[in-house]
C-alpha cells in the first residue's frame, strides 16, 4: 500500500477557532493540508507557515517575542506581520495568510502576496559596494542589500570556486550523505544574475588600497569601491608534522573539500580523524553513518571540554563511543608514513583517510596588508566598521565589541557571520545598527543537537538542570553567579528564553 501523508494537525483553521484556544500567543492549525501557525500579538493575530524557512524547524515550538516567532532549532526569527526572516539562519520568508476576527471566532482565509521588505535606501546610499568573501557573512549582506531595495552596484569577490553554500552541512548531513545536493548553494545558480549581484569565483583578493578605495585581484585588475566589506572568513589550520601533506589527508572548509572526502570515503575501511572539536566529531559522526572504522587523536582529556565544559565533554565521548568511534585521547600523532600513523604514545594506525580538524584561523592577511587595526582578528566597532574609513568586516575575521560579556570577542559560528553581514549591509548604506544580538551556535552529532547561546570564555561554575545522559538538559556556564552561556540539548524554549533574558539584560527587544 502507497504511504499515506500524515494529516496536518490541529484544527482546520477556515473553519475558525476561539482565541482562548491560544497557548503562549500560538495555536497550531491548518489549512487545507498546510500546517499554519496562528500567532497572537496584543490584540492583533497573524497566520504563518509553521515551519521554518531555514530546515523546516517546527515554530509551534519556538517562542512569540512582540510581533516576531523565534524558531527552536537555530533561532531564526520572523517577523508575523510580514512574514519577513528578520535573524539569520533563515534567510527566505514565511508565507502569510489573511486573517479576519469575527463574533469571537478567529477565522483564516486565502494567502496573501507575499509583502515587500520596507525599502530602507538613503537618498546618499552609496553607488558601488564591494563585498570580499562568498561566505556566510558575505552572502548574507549581498542578500540584505537586495532585500532592503539597494540597487547601486555590489560586486562579491569569492576565492572559492562554488557559489555560497551551507557551509554547517558540509559535515554534516552534506558528508553523511543524507543530504542531496541542492541543499548546499544557499540559493540556486540564478539569483546572483536575477538579483543583479555579480557574483565573481575564484577571485582571490590580492590587496586593498583604502585611500584610493579599490582592491586589487591576484589574478590582476582592479575593482572600485564606496563601501567596502571585508568577510574572509577563516582558513583549517594545517599541520606540519611529517607525512601530513600526503593526498590523503584532508582538511574541511569548503564544498569541494567536503566532496574530496566523500569521494575517498568511497571504499575506505578506516578513517583517522586528528582533533575532537566540532568539526573534527561532526566529521567522525557522518563516516560512521558511511560505516567507515572511525578513530578520534587528540591531545585533549576529554571532546570539546575547553568550549562545553568536562560534564558536556564527557557525554559526547560516550555519544560517540556508543556509535563506535575509538578515542585515542591525550594523545597525538607523531608521524604519519604512508598510511600508518604512529602515535605519541606509541602504538599505530593503519588509515586509509585523513581529515585535520584542529581548528581555524581567521584570514587576515588583507588587512594586515591594508593596514587595518588588527588584534587577533580585525578590530571593528560595535557598527563593524574597521580602523579604514568606509570599510567594514563581518564574520570569522571580526573582533566586536560583545555588550553580552562586555569583551571584545570574535567567534566562528554561521549565524553571528550571516547577523554581521546583514548589519553590515545596513551600516554601509548610512545606517547606525548596532551589531548586539547574542551569540548563537549549534551542532549537531548523530540525532543529537547541541544549542549554545552568549559566549563564555572561562567560568568559575557550570550549573546543570536535567539530565545530560538522558538528553534533557540545560547547562548555565557562570562567572560570579551571572549567566555567560547557555547549553542545552533537547530544551530549545529555554534555549530561546535564555537568550531572550540576555537581550532584556542589556537593554534589547
Ligand atoms: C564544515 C563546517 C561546519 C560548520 N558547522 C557549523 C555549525 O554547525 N554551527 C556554526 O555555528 N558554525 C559552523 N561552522 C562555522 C561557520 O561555517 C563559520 O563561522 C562561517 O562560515 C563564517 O562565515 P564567514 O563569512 O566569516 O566565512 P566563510 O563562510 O568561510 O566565507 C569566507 C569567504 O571568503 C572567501 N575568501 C577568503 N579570502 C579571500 C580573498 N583574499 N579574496 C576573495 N575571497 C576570499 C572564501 O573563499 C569564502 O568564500 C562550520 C564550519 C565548517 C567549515
Ligand atoms: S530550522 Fe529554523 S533556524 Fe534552523
Amino acid at each position: 500500500m502507497a504511504d499515506q501523508p500524515a494529516p496536518a494537525s490541529g484544527p482546520d483553521l477556515t473553519q475558525g477557532v476561539a482565541p482562548a484556544d491560544f497557548a503562549d500567543g500560538k495555536l497550531l492549525g491548518h489549512v487545507g493540508d498546510q500546517e499554519v501557525l496562528l500567532v497572537q500579538s496584543g490584540t492583533d493575530i497573524f497566520a504563518v507557515d509553521a515551519h521554518c524557512t531555514h530546515y523546516h524547524g517546527p515554530l509551534n515550538d519556538g517562542l512569540v517575542v512582540g510581533t516576531t516567532v523565534r524558531c527552536p532549532w537555530h533561532h531564526a526569527c520572523f517577523d508575523v506581520r510580514s512574514g519577513e526572516a528578520v535573524r539569520a539562519p533563515a534567510l527566505s520568508p514565511l508565507a502569510c495568510w489573511r486573517v479576519e476576527q469575527r463574533d469571537g471566532r478567529v477565522v483564516v482565509r486565502e494567502k496573501r502576496d507575499q509583502p515587500a521588505p520596507a525599502a530602507q535606501v538613503p537618498a546618499d546610499a552609496p553607488n558601488k559596494i564591494v563585498i570580499v568573501g562568498g561566505g556566510a557573512a558575505g552572502f548574507a549582506a549581498a542578500e540584505m542589500l537586495r532585500r532592503r531595495g539597494y540597487r547601486g552596484s555590489i560586486v562579491m569577490l569569492s576565492s572559492d570556486t562554488a557559489a555560497p553554500v551551507d557551509r554547517p552541512n558540509l559535515s554534516k548531513d552534506y558528508l553523511a550523505g543524507a543530504a542531496p545536493e541542492d541543499w548546499v548553494p544557499l540559493r540556486p545558480d540564478g539569483f546572483y544574475t536575477e538579483s543583479g549581484i555579480e557574483l565573481r569565483l575564484e577571485a582571490e583578493v590580492a590587496a586593498i588600497d583604502t585611500k584610493a578605495r579599490r582592491v586589487s585581484l591576484a589574478r590582476g585588475g582592479d575593482v572600485a569601491y564606496d563601501r567596502l566589506l571585508l568577510a574572509t572568513g577563516a582558513e583549517p589550520v594545517r599541520l606540519q608534522t611529517p607525512g601530513f601533506d600526503q593526498p590523503h589527508v584532508h582538511t574541511l572548509r569548503t564544498l569541494a573539500d567536503s566532496r574530496a572526502i566523500i569521494a575517498a570515503a568511497k571504499g575506505a575501511r578506516r578513517a583517522l580523524v586528528i582533533g575532537a572539536s566540532f568539526i573534527g566529531l561532526e566529521v567522525a559522526a557522518s563516516l560512521r553513518a558511511r560505516e567507515i572504522e572511525v578513530h578520534v587523536v587528540a591531545p585533549e582529556k576529554r571532546p570539546m571540554e575547553r568550549v562545553l565544559g568536562s560534564e558536556l565533554g564527557g557525554f559526547v565521548r560516550a555519544l560517540h563511543e556508543q556509535h563506535g568511534v575509538v578515542f585515542h585521547l591525550e594523545d597525538t600523532v607523531a608521524a604519519l608514513d604512508g598510511k600508518r600513523a604512529t602515535l605519541k604514545s606509541g602504538g599505530t594506525l593503519d588509515t586509509d583517510l585523513v581529515v585535520v580538524g584542529v581548528g581555524v584561523r581567521p584570514r587576515l592577511a588583507l588587512a594586515e596588508q591594508a593596514g587595518l587595526a588588527i588584534d587577533r582578528g580585525i578590530t571593528v566597532n560595535a557598527f563593524l566598521e574597521t580602523s579604514a574609513a568606509g570599510v567594514f568586516a563581518a564574520g570569522d575575521i571580526a573582533r566586536w565589541p560583545d555588550p553580552h560579556s562586555g569583551q571584545n570577542i570574535r567567534v566562528e559560528h554561521w549565524v553571528v557571520a550571516e547577523r554581521q553581514g546583514q548589519t553590515a549591509a545596513l551600516n554601509m548604506l548610512g545606517h547606525r545598527e548596532k551589531y548586539d544580538a547574542v551569540p548563537f551556535f549549534w551542532s549537531q552529532h548523530y540525532d543529537v543537537p547541541i544549542n549554545y547561546v552568549g559566549h563564555a570564555e572561562q567560568w568559575d561554575e557550570i550549573a546543570i538542570d536535567g539530565d545530560i545522559a538522558a538528553k534533557d538538559c540545560l547547562l548555565k556556564y557562570r562567572s560570579k553567579g551571572r549567566t555567560l552561556a547557555v547549553a542545552s540539548i533537547f530544551r530549545d524554549l529555554a534555549s530561546l528564553q535564555a537568550e531572550l533574558e540576555m537581550e532584556r539584560a542589556i537593554g534589547g527587544e
